[in-house]
């Protein structure tokens, strides 16, 4: 069942915190032609979920600590996730590591935000990393979700530096605003059928996304 021709590409969101991310979509979903037909959490008091309701947007919990373990969360979440039949499901701050079945069902139609210039600092706790590394750049990468922890292609980064009195907060928030700017342009290239996983290549217009060399680990 396709879409009509230029209609607003049904998204839904998955969460679990502040919800940031979810908000510059939000405020540019008219003008990067989508529809955020959900936005769900798997903690029930994520403040993005006020973000949604204030949006007028479908909002859910499915909150892993309910599960015996990850397959049945999964399941429970795609069940979830499914209803709203999205064409690209957005993880904008979702700190749950999927299953492989969860990410191969998805695979092609599902993006994540990071924050680091991926591949460098894969994982959590990237800010504070990248000050004890010493690193003089930082940013944050959109990638495709492969089910390599943090390892998909990378469709787009956005760069900072990193200042000689920066903390782990000040560089998040630089960082952060960055997200703002990033996540809503992949998200946009997706929705007007620009950006693809072609076997496994991140494609935009036709080429492949240049994917950077590791730097730091
Ligand atoms: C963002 O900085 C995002 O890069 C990070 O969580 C934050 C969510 O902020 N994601 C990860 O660390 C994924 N491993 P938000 O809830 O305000 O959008």
């Amino acid at each position: 069942m396709g879409r009509l021709p230029n209609s607003p590409l049904p998204v839904v969101v998955l969460i679990s915190g502040s919800g940031s991310n979810l908000q510059a979509l939000i405020d540019r979903a008219t003008e990067i032609n989508i529809t955020i037909r959900a936005v769900i959490s798997n903690k029930a008091d994520a403040y993005g979920l006020a973000r949604a309701q204030e949006a007028g947007i479908a909002t859910a919990v499915v909150d892993h600590r309910q599960f015996p373990d990850r397959a049945a969360f999964d399941q429970a979440l795609a069940a979830e996730v499914d209803r709203h039949q999205p064409e690209l499901v957005v993880l904008a701050g979702f700190m749950r590591i999927l299953t492989e079945d969860f990410v191969i069902h998805y695979l092609g139609r599902m993006l994540n935000i990071h924050p680091s210039l991926l591949p460098d600092f894969q994982g959590l706790n990237t800010h504070q990393r990248v000050l004890d590394t010493g690193a003089d750049q930082h940013g944050a990468s959109v990638h495709f979700v492969t089910p390599e922890l943090d390892g998909g292609p990378v469709v787009i980064r956005g760069e900072v530096p990193v200042l000689a009195d920066d903390d782990a907060d000040t560089l998040a928030s630089r960082v952060q605003e960055q997200e703002h700017i990033i996540y809503p342009q992949a998200v946009a290239w997706f929705a007007s059928g620009r950006l693809r996983l072609n076997n496994g290549i991140a494609t935009l217009d036709g080429q492949q996304i240049p994917q950077a060399k590791a730097r730091h680990t």
